[in-house]
């Protein structure tokens, strides 16, 4: 046949799955993680698992990790990280006892032309694919009631291509990963808002993760 004896063939696993061990406790699960190749972001870095009590209620996924995050191998400790421990706060949630994680586990980014800072580079929507299995293991471990989905990319992950987070930002939709998923912007926009805009892009912000407290408290007795 014309053209198939041309093809090399390079062997990539399509994805995480193949990675992940049955029946393994979060622990093993992270353990694991530090050995996936289930696309080429491998390279990029360290792998940044989710972290937080297995019995959290509520699980908050990010995009992937940034600079900060690969180097600390924790999720959102860097300036994203901290916009959303202030909204965290300001709705009476305590991070200790939420689940923290991203759509991606790692970095992926491109060199800056006149530093060698390493600068974000958003992820395809194949290695979201890649890396969805770790992501639903997860959901599948620590079974939260509410799933907050910071950005397009997890609501994309979670919710599908269709969903529009600036249409149904803030508001609980029903899914099969959880009684609840909130859709949000990312705390990097709040950053990102020029300053006229600043003060209510972070107001709307807090007054989604306020709705998520909400959901929480309604469904508690
Ligand atoms: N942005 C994310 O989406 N996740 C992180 O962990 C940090 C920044
Ligand atoms: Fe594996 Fe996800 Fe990292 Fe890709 S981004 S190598 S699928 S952990």
């Amino acid at each position: 046949m014309p053209g198939t004896g041309s093809r090399i063939a390079v062997r990539h696993a399509a994805s995480a799955a193949e990675y992940i061990p049955p029946r393994a406790s979060l622990s093993r699960l992270r353990a694991a993680a530090t050995r996936c190749r289930g696309c080429d972001l491998w390279t990029c870095g360290r792998t940044v698992f989710g972290e937080g009590p297995r019995t959290a209620q509520v699980m908050l996924v990010g995009e992937q990790p940034g600079d900060q995050e690969e180097r600390a191998g924790h999720p959102f400790v860097g300036p994203s990280g901290r916009v959303l421990d202030a909204a965290l706060a300001a709705a009476g949630i305590d991070r200790d006892t939420v689940y923290v994680t991203n759509a991606v586990k790692h970095f992926k980014y491109e060199r800056g032309e006149k530093s060698a800072r390493r600068i974000h580079k958003k992820p395809r929507d194949s290695e979201m694919r890649a890396c969805r299995p770790w992501l639903l293991a997860e959901i599948r471990l620590t079974k939260p009631r509410v799933i907050v989905a910071l950005g397009a990319t997890a609501a994309r992950s979670l919710l599908g291509p269709q969903f529009r987070v600036t249409k149904h930002r803030g508001k609980p939709v029903a899914s099969e990963w959880a009684a609840a998923v909130v859709a949000t912007v990312h705390p990097s926009a709040v950053l990102r808002a020029p300053p006229a805009e600043r003060a209510r892009a972070e107001r709307a912000f807090f007054a989604d993760i306020r709705a998520v407290a909400t959901v929480i408290g309604n469904t508690s007795d």
